[in-house]
Protein backbone atom coordinates (compact mmCIF):
# COMPACT_ATOMS: atom_id res chain seq x y z
CA UNK A 1 0.00 0.00 0.00
CA UNK A 2 1.32 3.97 -1.03
CA UNK A 3 1.79 6.03 1.35
CA UNK A 4 2.84 8.53 -0.89
CA UNK A 5 0.57 11.61 -2.18
CA UNK A 6 3.30 13.45 -3.82
CA UNK A 7 5.83 13.24 -6.90
CA UNK A 8 7.74 15.80 -7.85
CA UNK A 9 10.27 15.83 -11.14
CA UNK A 10 13.18 18.23 -10.85
CA UNK A 11 14.40 18.32 -14.83
CA UNK A 12 17.54 20.06 -13.38
CA UNK A 13 19.44 21.86 -16.08
CA UNK A 14 18.02 19.33 -18.94
CA UNK A 15 14.80 19.96 -21.25
CA UNK A 16 14.23 21.32 -24.07
CA UNK A 17 10.39 22.92 -25.05
CA UNK A 18 10.12 19.26 -27.06
CA UNK A 19 9.81 17.80 -23.67
CA UNK A 20 7.24 20.35 -22.38
CA UNK A 21 5.34 18.98 -24.73
CA UNK A 22 5.77 15.31 -24.79
CA UNK A 23 5.55 15.44 -20.78
CA UNK A 24 2.61 17.22 -20.69
CA UNK A 25 1.12 14.84 -23.28
CA UNK A 26 2.01 11.75 -21.66
CA UNK A 27 0.53 13.13 -18.11
CA UNK A 28 -2.45 14.10 -19.57
CA UNK A 29 -3.05 10.45 -21.23
CA UNK A 30 -2.03 8.70 -18.23
CA UNK A 31 -3.40 10.66 -15.80
CA UNK A 32 -5.93 8.77 -15.25
CA UNK A 33 -4.00 6.26 -13.81
CA UNK A 34 -2.67 8.29 -10.39
CA UNK A 35 -5.61 10.21 -10.03
CA UNK A 36 -5.38 11.99 -6.57
CA UNK A 37 -1.75 11.76 -6.68
CA UNK A 38 -0.17 15.86 -6.43
CA UNK A 39 2.17 15.68 -9.37
CA UNK A 40 4.58 18.86 -9.97
CA UNK A 41 7.16 19.64 -12.92
CA UNK A 42 10.13 21.34 -11.86
CA UNK A 43 11.93 22.67 -15.10
CA UNK A 44 14.49 24.90 -15.79
CA UNK A 45 13.23 28.61 -15.46
CA UNK A 46 13.44 29.12 -19.19
CA UNK A 47 11.01 26.18 -19.60
CA UNK A 48 8.42 27.35 -17.12
CA UNK A 49 6.78 29.22 -19.27
CA UNK A 50 6.24 27.01 -21.94
CA UNK A 51 5.20 24.15 -19.49
CA UNK A 52 2.84 26.40 -17.70
CA UNK A 53 1.41 26.49 -21.06
CA UNK A 54 0.74 22.99 -21.28
CA UNK A 55 -0.36 22.48 -17.89
CA UNK A 56 -4.62 21.69 -18.16
CA UNK A 57 -4.74 18.81 -15.79
CA UNK A 58 -6.05 18.61 -11.87
CA UNK A 59 -3.18 17.84 -9.94
CA UNK A 60 -0.62 18.49 -11.99
CA UNK A 61 1.48 21.79 -10.95
CA UNK A 62 4.41 23.99 -12.15
CA UNK A 63 7.22 24.05 -9.33
CA UNK A 64 10.80 25.89 -10.01
CA UNK A 65 13.90 24.95 -9.26
CA UNK A 66 15.33 28.13 -7.33
CA UNK A 67 13.79 31.20 -6.29
CA UNK A 68 15.86 34.69 -4.47
CA UNK A 69 15.70 35.44 -0.87
CA UNK A 70 15.25 38.90 -2.18
CA UNK A 71 11.63 40.63 -3.30
CA UNK A 72 12.85 42.94 -6.27
CA UNK A 73 15.45 44.95 -6.99
CA UNK A 74 18.86 45.21 -8.09
CA UNK A 75 20.02 41.43 -8.09
CA UNK A 76 21.39 40.63 -11.72
CA UNK A 77 20.61 37.42 -13.01
CA UNK A 78 18.43 36.36 -10.10
CA UNK A 79 14.30 35.80 -10.27
CA UNK A 80 11.88 37.14 -7.22
CA UNK A 81 8.87 34.86 -6.21
CA UNK A 82 6.20 37.34 -7.83
CA UNK A 83 7.99 36.81 -11.26
CA UNK A 84 7.97 32.70 -10.44
CA UNK A 85 3.69 33.66 -9.49
CA UNK A 86 3.30 35.57 -12.50
CA UNK A 87 4.10 32.02 -14.09
CA UNK A 88 1.60 29.92 -11.95
CA UNK A 89 4.48 28.09 -10.09
CA UNK A 90 3.31 26.84 -6.95
CA UNK A 91 6.71 25.17 -5.41
CA UNK A 92 9.96 26.30 -5.28
CA UNK A 93 13.32 23.23 -4.72
CA UNK A 94 15.58 24.99 -2.04
CA UNK A 95 18.76 23.67 -0.52
CA UNK A 96 19.19 20.96 -3.24
CA UNK A 97 22.78 19.52 -2.39
CA UNK A 98 23.76 20.34 -5.75
CA UNK A 99 23.08 23.80 -4.99
CA UNK A 100 24.62 24.10 -1.43
CA UNK A 101 27.23 22.22 -3.34
CA UNK A 102 27.85 24.03 -6.50
CA UNK A 103 26.49 27.52 -5.48
CA UNK A 104 27.86 27.50 -1.95
CA UNK A 105 24.19 28.04 -0.55
CA UNK A 106 24.00 27.50 3.66
CA UNK A 107 21.45 26.98 5.63
CA UNK A 108 20.66 30.50 6.63
CA UNK A 109 20.33 31.23 2.96
CA UNK A 110 18.18 28.35 2.49
CA UNK A 111 16.22 29.90 5.39
CA UNK A 112 16.41 33.69 4.02
CA UNK A 113 14.42 31.85 0.86
CA UNK A 114 12.03 29.62 2.69
CA UNK A 115 10.88 32.70 4.52
CA UNK A 116 9.98 34.45 1.11
CA UNK A 117 8.52 31.55 -0.54
CA UNK A 118 6.25 30.51 2.46
CA UNK A 119 5.11 34.53 3.32
CA UNK A 120 4.10 34.97 -0.07
CA UNK A 121 1.95 31.29 0.25
CA UNK A 122 3.95 29.49 -2.10
CA UNK A 123 5.23 25.71 -0.92
CA UNK A 124 9.32 25.51 -0.29
CA UNK A 125 10.18 21.99 -1.01
CA UNK A 126 13.76 21.91 1.99
CA UNK A 127 16.08 19.56 0.56
CA UNK A 128 18.26 17.52 3.33
CA UNK A 129 21.01 14.88 3.26
CA UNK A 130 24.17 13.36 4.38
CA UNK A 131 26.98 12.36 1.56
CA UNK A 132 28.78 8.86 2.19
CA UNK A 133 31.64 10.40 4.74
CA UNK A 134 28.77 11.35 6.87
CA UNK A 135 26.70 8.12 6.38
CA UNK A 136 29.54 5.81 7.09
CA UNK A 137 31.36 7.94 10.17
CA UNK A 138 27.47 7.15 11.67
CA UNK A 139 26.94 11.31 11.89
CA UNK A 140 23.67 11.04 9.27
CA UNK A 141 20.74 11.96 11.94
CA UNK A 142 22.94 14.89 13.27
CA UNK A 143 23.92 16.09 10.06
CA UNK A 144 20.18 15.90 8.90
CA UNK A 145 18.99 18.09 12.27
CA UNK A 146 21.44 20.38 11.78
CA UNK A 147 20.15 21.28 7.91
CA UNK A 148 16.50 21.11 9.54
CA UNK A 149 17.12 23.09 12.48
CA UNK A 150 19.20 26.02 10.34
CA UNK A 151 16.95 25.69 7.21
CA UNK A 152 13.82 26.39 8.70
CA UNK A 153 14.78 28.62 11.38
CA UNK A 154 11.94 31.27 12.41
CA UNK A 155 9.51 29.96 10.08
CA UNK A 156 6.08 30.35 11.95
CA UNK A 157 3.16 27.76 12.32
CA UNK A 158 1.69 29.02 9.32
CA UNK A 159 4.73 29.21 7.05
CA UNK A 160 5.40 25.72 8.57
CA UNK A 161 2.36 24.68 6.59
CA UNK A 162 3.47 25.49 3.19
CA UNK A 163 6.77 23.29 3.81
CA UNK A 164 7.79 19.60 2.39
CA UNK A 165 10.86 18.44 3.40
CA UNK A 166 12.72 15.73 1.23
CA UNK A 167 15.41 13.65 2.19
CA UNK A 168 17.91 13.17 -0.35
CA UNK A 169 20.76 11.14 0.43
CA UNK A 170 23.89 12.75 -1.40
CA UNK A 171 25.63 9.25 -2.40
CA UNK A 172 22.29 8.23 -3.98
CA UNK A 173 21.82 11.12 -6.61
CA UNK A 174 22.42 10.32 -9.37
CA UNK A 175 24.63 7.43 -8.71
CA UNK A 176 21.77 4.76 -9.13
CA UNK A 177 22.72 3.65 -5.80
CA UNK A 178 19.26 4.00 -4.04
CA UNK A 179 18.66 4.61 -0.22
CA UNK A 180 17.20 0.99 0.58
CA UNK A 181 13.56 1.19 1.67
CA UNK A 182 14.49 0.48 5.30
CA UNK A 183 17.42 3.17 4.99
CA UNK A 184 14.79 5.50 3.65
CA UNK A 185 12.17 5.02 6.35
CA UNK A 186 15.06 5.43 9.36
CA UNK A 187 15.70 9.18 8.66
CA UNK A 188 12.33 9.84 7.58
CA UNK A 189 10.92 8.64 10.92
CA UNK A 190 13.47 10.50 12.65
CA UNK A 191 12.74 13.83 10.32
CA UNK A 192 8.93 12.93 11.68
CA UNK A 193 9.87 12.74 15.32
CA UNK A 194 11.74 16.18 14.78
CA UNK A 195 9.24 17.80 13.79
CA UNK A 196 6.48 16.76 15.65
CA UNK A 197 8.18 17.88 18.69
CA UNK A 198 9.17 21.08 17.13
CA UNK A 199 6.21 22.06 14.92
CA UNK A 200 3.56 19.87 16.66
CA UNK A 201 0.47 18.94 14.55
CA UNK A 202 1.66 21.06 11.51
CA UNK A 203 4.92 18.86 12.17
CA UNK A 204 3.04 15.70 11.88
CA UNK A 205 1.33 16.76 8.47
CA UNK A 206 4.27 17.88 7.13
CA UNK A 207 5.00 16.03 3.57
CA UNK A 208 8.33 13.85 3.38
CA UNK A 209 9.94 13.09 0.27
CA UNK A 210 12.70 10.39 -0.56
CA UNK A 211 14.78 11.36 -3.54
CA UNK A 212 17.93 9.56 -4.91
CA UNK A 213 18.05 7.16 -7.75
CA UNK A 214 14.13 6.16 -7.34
CA UNK A 215 13.03 4.52 -10.98
CA UNK A 216 9.92 3.01 -11.57
CA UNK A 217 11.55 -0.37 -10.65
CA UNK A 218 11.82 0.73 -6.81
CA UNK A 219 9.60 3.08 -6.07
CA UNK A 220 6.61 0.82 -4.84
CA UNK A 221 8.40 -0.43 -2.29
CA UNK A 222 10.32 3.19 -1.44
CA UNK A 223 6.35 4.64 -1.07
CA UNK A 224 4.93 1.84 1.04
CA UNK A 225 7.29 3.28 3.91
CA UNK A 226 4.97 4.51 6.93
CA UNK A 227 6.90 7.89 6.70
CA UNK A 228 7.64 8.13 2.80
CA UNK A 229 5.53 10.36 1.82
CA UNK A 230 6.33 10.87 -2.05
CA UNK A 231 9.59 11.29 -4.13
CA UNK A 232 11.61 14.06 -5.59
CA UNK A 233 12.53 12.36 -8.69
CA UNK A 234 15.79 13.15 -10.65
CA UNK A 235 16.69 11.44 -14.22
CA UNK A 236 13.61 9.16 -14.38
CA UNK A 237 11.36 12.36 -14.68
CA UNK A 238 13.05 13.11 -17.89
CA UNK A 239 11.25 10.31 -19.43
CA UNK A 240 7.61 10.42 -19.71
CA UNK A 241 6.54 6.79 -19.12
CA UNK A 242 9.41 6.27 -16.26
CA UNK A 243 7.80 9.09 -14.92
CA UNK A 244 4.31 8.17 -14.83
CA UNK A 245 5.05 4.83 -13.64
CA UNK A 246 6.28 6.43 -10.83
CA UNK A 247 3.45 8.30 -10.47
CA UNK A 248 1.28 5.25 -10.55
CA UNK A 249 3.27 3.93 -7.72
CA UNK A 250 2.53 6.70 -5.32
CA UNK A 251 -1.38 5.88 -5.92
O1 LIG B 1 16.10 16.30 -7.15
C1 LIG B 1 16.24 15.12 -7.43
C2 LIG B 1 17.29 14.33 -6.85
O2 LIG B 1 18.49 15.01 -6.80
C3 LIG B 1 17.38 12.91 -7.32
O3 LIG B 1 18.02 12.81 -8.56
O4 LIG B 1 16.70 10.82 -9.24
O5 LIG B 1 18.62 11.61 -10.61
O6 LIG B 1 18.99 10.53 -8.40
P1 LIG B 1 18.09 11.37 -9.26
Amino acid sequence: MSNASLVIANWKMNGNRALTRNMSEVLRDNQADFKGVNVVICPPYTLLSEMAGHIYYDDVALGAQNVSEYESGAHTGEVSVAMLQELGVEYVLLGHSERRAEQHESDQLVAAKAATVTQAGLTAVICVGEDKAQREADNTWSVIQAQLEKSLAGLSAKQMARVVVAYEPIWAIGTGETASPAQAQEVHAKIRGWLVENYQQVGAKTPLLYGGSVKANNAESLFSEADINGGLIGGASLNGEDFCAICRAAK
